[in-house]
């Protein structure tokens, strides 16, 4: 049976820089496909130490370049996540393992990912944390997220 939405929450530490992006690149892709419908997407923080917070301004600057708008305000992640979606989706494999440690079933733990999983251009495992970085580290966020979106959206045509 087709599921009526696919519904996706992307994971990193602050929920200020990388997971509000891949929401961003996300939304965008699916929004350009005509499936806005068919998705409903978020992100959110295994912190709460910026709950409240607008995505970081460098973070902000790099994308708005590019034509995303970060409107997420963060939040950090609730049990109840683990319920509410059906692609957890972290970005380094600290993420990965927090979130393993986190899930309260192996239901839910089958529904963690990692970001660069679906990937295909990339030399990245993982989505480098920018937060003390210079403007490159900001641009390569958005270069993997670009890659790693696109691999998802196929991956999501392909299993739901
Ligand atoms: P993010 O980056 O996990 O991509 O949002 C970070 C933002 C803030 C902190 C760490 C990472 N921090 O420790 O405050």
């Amino acid at each position: 049976m087709r599921q009526e939405k696919i519904r996706i929450l992307f994971i990193c530490l602050g929920n200020i820089c990388r997971s509000p992006s891949a929401e961003a690149v996300m939304r965008k892709l699916v929004k350009e496909a005509g499936a806005e419908e068919r998705f409903e997407i978020d992100s959110a923080g295994l912190i709460g130490y910026h709950e409240g917070e607008r995505a970081d301004a460098r973070m902000r600057a790099h994308a708005a370049r590019r034509g995303y708008e970060l409107e997420s305000i963060s939040r950090p992640i609730r049990p109840w996540d683990f319920q509410a979606f059906d692609l957890i989706i972290g970005m380094d494999d600290r993420n990965v393992a927090e979130l393993r440690r986190m899930a309260p079933d192996l239901e839910s733990e089958a529904k963690i990912h990692r970001m660069m999983e679906f990937a295909r251009d990339s030399l990245y495992d993982h989505v480098p944390d920018p937060y003390y970085s210079g403007a490159e580290g900001f641009e390569l966020v958005l270069d993997l997220l670009e890659d790693a979106c696109a691999g998802l959206s196929r991956y999501c045509a392909a299993h739901f």
